[in-house]
């Protein structure tokens, strides 16, 4: 592989994941994209004795703090404290091995942060540029767009946001909202001047274009060199690196109060930070060509890491860039997107309650099934299956067998290695070959692979005893069964070496049993780490069989989720009000309108629209074509043949290129659910409506 000679040029590695919000606790997709895989990555690197720091810490700025903050009543300072704590417990708990887990309302961060902007700032690489904003009088503060809401212009949702409709999905500028409401005094905000500034990207879209397009064409993955693609092609544009707010780290500069720096540029500045409170020896991590710069991110992060962070650094001026950005796709559950605000999701702390003591159970259903290249499925049925058939059946299974026979015929001493027989010798050659393999696919980012290969490893161990059967040989010939079982405990102390990045607490209950100390990458092929006549500690089961019980309580669980959102959900439409009445209107302006009965004919969905159906009706009078908005709710197939109600009259209009004749009527609910106005089948298309 490309980079592998790459590496070559490389002292040590400088390995960053994610800064993860400190405004609520971790779920699995948090572990399965991020740090599952750079803590494989870095217990690897670390095996073969390589200098490697691993950074990682919360993100503590950024507008969603604050409002969760000024929900619970509380300030941002009392939320980023309860989450960091529970964050940094669920990262020892499950055993990511951070160097220093630290955090952005830190002092040094603060500082950090401060000087990269000042420095930049000094040297005349931003914009500044005068805008109107949203202002809250009563509050004598500008508006973040979180913190306005109003009537979405294009399906008038009442309580969008200012930079998104949650309802029809539209993204939004606070200034397009109608009737915008500001969410701290209730009052309407005013427009006001301020003064922000901006990072000029497109000034660095030819020096992007040209590391990016054509330096790393070969060795990131295709998912992050794809999205960093596209970006460049619809070209950049400047952006804004500072925002009206009162918490993050404050602009250093005069006649900027009240502002900070957004939050997306501080917190990548986060891991330079951390390096500094971790080693008087940072800059060697940061500032030296010979250091490899890895970040480990989830897909939505990709524009960051790229892009906006690497023409920070270049800007800056004397750090060093990202080698490698291996991001992952997202992981769902059971079929659907996890949601913190819907409560899908299984919450790390929430599974170490019930499933005490199954940290590598789940390290490696995540790693098996990561959504390395594409978005992928946690479903719980899976998470039981391959516990029981892989873990257990296969991994546990066979040291427990090697353990329980070495103690049963060999009071569990190690026994002598005779004479070797040819299924001996193919067996500790293919022994030989496992960690070249494992390192070979970790060393690509390719984690799935390199577990398969290290269960591999098992399945050889579990194959090699009961094609030997030990146990039958032992009365006729106890130097046999002594060789194939002291063969089989070298197969158990190489899992627990190769092991180790993945699953580290089994591992490490292994070599426990083995009696064997931690062994580095480069003694993996040794295949002699267990000397016969030194004693075995007692047998132990490594993993054990989760029942269909404890699976279907989980299951059962998130389908009481799904049906609490479901009633809340039609709760909150139930309590939505309806839209007031409008004004009189005399029977003549009633008149005016052409309302008559019609069936559709034809439907087709428009495309690159989500809500627009092309119709074609007849009317009685002629045959037509409408576009509707009713593409969201209905399928064309339940559609076609249908008896509706037309206003006929109304003049046409051209959506998306295509005429509309007319109107279709539709009754909203206060919800926004559409139902057709319709009537019975006799009615004549034509009938007019009165
Ligand atoms: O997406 C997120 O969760 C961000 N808090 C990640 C920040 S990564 C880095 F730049 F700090
Ligand atoms: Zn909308």
């Amino acid at each position: 592989m490309e980079h592998l000679s790459n590496e070559k040029k490389f002292k040590r590695s400088l390995v960053t994941s994610a800064l993860p919000y400190a405004n609520g606790p971790l779920h699995i997709g948090h572990l399965a994209g991020v740090y599952i895989p750079a803590d494989i990555y870095v217990r690897f690197l670390r095996m073969n004795k390589e200098d490697v720091i691993f950074i990682g810490g919360s993100d503590e700025h950024g507008v969603p703090i604050t409002i969760k903050a000024l929900q619970e009543g509380v300030t941002p300072q009392e939320i980023v404290d309860r989450y960091h704590t529970i964050i940094k417990k669920s990262f020892e708990e499950f055993g990511i091995s951070f160097d220093i887990y630290s955090r952005t309302s830190n002092k040094i961060h603060h500082e950090t942060a401060s000087e990269f902007f000042r420095k930049m700032y000094d040297a005349g690489q931003f914009i500044e540029k005068v805008s109107q904003q949203y202002y809250d009088e009563e509050r004598g503060q500008f508006l973040a767009d979180r913190y306005i809401t109003g009537t979405c212009p294009h399906c008038n949702y009442e309580k969008a946001y200012g930079d998104q409709c949650e309802k029809c999905g539209t993204s939004l500028n606070a200034t397009d909202l109608i009737n915008p409401v500001s969410v701290l005094s209730g009052n309407s905000p005013i427009l006001k001047d301020t003064r922000h500034w901006f990072l000029p990207l497109d000034e660095y879209e030819p020096w992007l274009k040209e590391w990016i397009l054509e330096g790393h064409k070969d060795d990131w993955k295709t998912n992050v060199y794809g999205q960093c693609k596209s970006w460049l092609d619809q070209g950049l544009q400047p952006r804004a690196v500072t925002r009206d707010l009162n918490w993050g780290v404050k602009v250093p500069v005069e006649g900027a109060d009240g502002k900070v720096l957004y939050v997306w540029f501080d917190a990548p500045i986060g891991y330079i930070s951390a390096t500094k409170e971790l080693t008087p020896h940072w800059e060697k991590y940061w500032k030296d060509p010979q250091t490899r710069l890895i970040h480990f991110i989830g897909k939505d992060n990709i524009v960051f890491h790229c892009i906006i962070f690497p023409a920070m650094l270049r800007a800056e001026g004397t750090f060093i860039l990202p080698d490698n950005v291996p991001a992952f796709e997202f992981l769902n559950l059971e079929g659907d997107k996890i949601s913190t605000s819907r409560n899908w999701a299984v919450w790390l702390h929430e599974y170490l309650v019930d499933f005490p003591g199954k940290q590598d159970v789940l390290r490696y259903v995540l790693t098996s099934n990561a959504p390395e290249a594409k978005d992928n499925d946690f479903t719980w049925k899976d998470f039981q299956s391959r516990n029981n058939n892989e873990l257990v059946a296969i991994l546990g299974n066979f040291v427990n067998r090697t353990m329980v026979l070495t103690h049963k015929f060999f009071n569990g001493i190690v026994p002598e290695k005779g004479a070797l027989q040819i299924s001996d010798k193919e067996t500790l050659d293919a022994m030989k070959k496992f960690p070249d393999r494992i390192a070979g696919s970790l060393r690509n980012f390719r984690f799935r692979e390199s577990l398969a290969e290290f269960m591999n490893l098992a399945r050889l161990g579990n194959k090699y005893l009961t094609e030997n059967e030990p146990w039958k040989t032992f009365p006729a010939d106890p130097g046999r069964t002594g060789t194939i079982l002291n063969i089989s405990l070298q197969i158990c102390a190489q899992l627990s070496i190769v092991g180790e990045p993945f699953l580290p607490f089994s591992s490490e209950k292994i070599r426990k049993m083995l009696n064997l100390p931690a062994i580095t990458w480069d003694k993996a092929t040794r295949l002699e780490w267990l000397v016969a006549g030194n004693p075995l500690n007692p047998a132990d089961y490594v993993f054990e069989k989760i029942d269909d019980a404890q699976i279907e309580a989980q299951v059962q669980r998130l389908l009481d989720t799904k049906k609490n959102n479901e009633s809340a959900v039609a709760e909150a439409a139930a309590s939505l009000p309806l839209k007031p009445a409008k004004p009189e209107i005399t029977y003549e302006d009633f008149s005016k309108m052409d309302i008559r009965v019609a069936t559709i004919l034809e439907a087709e969905k428009i495309p690159k629209t989500t809500k627009l159906m092309k119709l074609k009706v007849d009317t009685g009078l002629d045959q037509r074509t409408l576009v509707a908005g009713i593409a969201e709710h209905f399928e064309p197939s339940q559609v076609i043949g249908r008896k509706i109600c037309i206003l006929a009259n109304l003049e046409s209009r051209k959506l998306k290129g295509i005429e509309s004749q007319g109107m279709i009527l539709m009754a909203e609910d206060a919800g926004g659910m559409l139902f057709f106005v319709s009537t019975v089948p006799e009615a004549e298309n034509g009938s007019t409506v009165k």
